[in-house]
């Protein structure tokens, strides 16, 4: 197919559900891609904060090929080794307790929303959530985002979400009562702009769950498998929730959702109340086993806490140069660069020049590497970056035609 096929396939055949931008990808290796024009792209947003092991990595790679060869799915009323291997895997990596699979973000929000009504016996259902979260798009997890913008033409929505502004404990204490199950947050809001969870709010989240009896839900869909330096970033704070949620890094690029529940609560999930076709099938679980293998074999959990410093002192620098850049904030390779003007033509400079990074929240530019980039390429993607701000920037271009 052509270049000009594949846009009119897709502009008569594919829902227009994304923006997308004119390039049409053939290849990836680590944080290069590389287009059907053979064009090389920089890529530091890999997947949608998927790929935190890069594009199509060596140990992903045999991982599929070997298991491709073998069996690729079997439905779960029957057991499998790989399934098997990566639930014990995810136990020793986060806390104790059982998995349940399924195949993305959403999917394993709603389970941590079904989960939370079992917890409730139907007396306790609501679930607090917080501003500018987003736990994905299907209709429960959809109502557990806190943005209107998702949820605009789709009500009525799934009841029992209770919405409070992030990082505020005492907003959160006002908002529980006799009917609250759970309190679900991302420790670092993604989608929301790269707002970092303060070490005593999680504490304090912590304590609340513990005095009246609710779940702590993590939305680690974004931050988990190293994205922040830590396998997840509960980690960084001290403190263990009662259910985390993960996909994206998860399967290495194949996709793989899940939800784990502390051993205390894992007898409420019983046979026939939950389920999907493909969850954990012997060929994503055997990808995921390859991906976190490559996270540890390569020291990715390392490499992200010491480049996200390092990425971060950079972008500082820039921002004493330019007064656009209001804040850089983050956690490991997790970061945000707030400006005073849209990002949008930034972000399309960047993307011009060979740079992929994303936009979110209209002014803040998202930055999430693959963990295994070096050096060299973070500052070849700087270079490019500050080209493009000094570009975009209006204090810069004044007077220019
Ligand atoms: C924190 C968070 N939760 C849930 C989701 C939804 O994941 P998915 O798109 O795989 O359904 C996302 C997706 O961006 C996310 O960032």
């Amino acid at each position: 197919m052509t270049k000009k096929e594949v846009f009119e396939c897709y502009d008569q055949y594919v829902f227009p559900t994304y923006t997308r931008l004119p390039a049409i990808f053939v290849k990836g290796k680590g944080s290069v891609l590389t287009d059907i024009d053979g064009k090389k792209y920089m890529d530091l947003f890999p997947g949608w904060g998927v790929s935190n092991v890069g594009h199509c990595h060596p140990k992903v790679m045999a991982a599929v090929r070997d298991q491709i060869n073998k069996l690729i799915h079997i439905p779960n009323n029957f057991f499998g080794i790989n399934q098997a291997r990566l639930a014990r895997e995810l136990v020793r990596l986060a806390f104790p307790g059982k998995v349940f699979f399924c195949n993305s973000g959403a999917e394993a929000n709603e389970a941590a929303i079904k989960f939370s009504r079992l917890f409730g016996k139907g007396e306790r259902f609501e679930i607090i959530t917080t501003l500018n979260s987003f736990h994905g798009r299907t209709m429960g997890a959809l109502s557990a985002t806190g943005q209107e913008k998702y949820q605009r033409g789709f009500a009525p929505l799934p009841a029992g979400f209770v919405t409070v502004p992030f990082n505020d404990i005492n907003a959160v204490r006002s908002a529980v009562n006799e009917r609250t199950a759970a309190i679900m947050i991302e420790p670092v809001q993604g989608e929301g702009g790269i707002n970092v969870a303060d070490v005593p709010y999680m504490k304090a989240l912590r304590e609340l769950c513990d005095e009246r009896g609710l779940l702590l839900i993590l939305d680690e869909v974004q931050t988990g498998f190293g994205r922040t330096g830590k396998m997840f970033a509960f980690q960084h704070y001290g403190i263990e929730p009662d259910i985390i949620t993960m996909a994206k890094g998860l399967g290495g690029g194949l996709p793989i959702g899940a939800m784990l529940a502390c051993s205390k609560h894992a007898h409420l999930l019983q046979p026939g109340m939950h389920g999907t076709t493909f969850g954990g099938s012997p060929l994503v679980a055997k990808a995921a086993l390859g991906a976190l293998e490559a996270i540890a074999k390569d020291k990715m959990l390392k490499n992200s806490r010491v480049l996200g410093v390092y990425l971060t002192e950079k972008l500082n620098a820039m921002k004493s140069r330019f007064p656009i850049i209001k804040e850089v904030r983050g956690l490991g390779l997790m970061i945000g660069v707030e400006l005073t003007i849209e990002g949008k033509g930034i972000f399309e400079t960047c993307f011009q020049n060979g740079l992929i990074i994303n936009c979110t929240q209209g002014k803040v530019l998202r930055i999430m590497p693959a963990l295994n980039i070096t050096r060299k390429q973070l500052d070849k993607a700087l270079d490019i970056l500050e080209k493009a701000i000094l570009k975009n920037d209006p204090s810069k271009n004044r007077g220019s035609a």
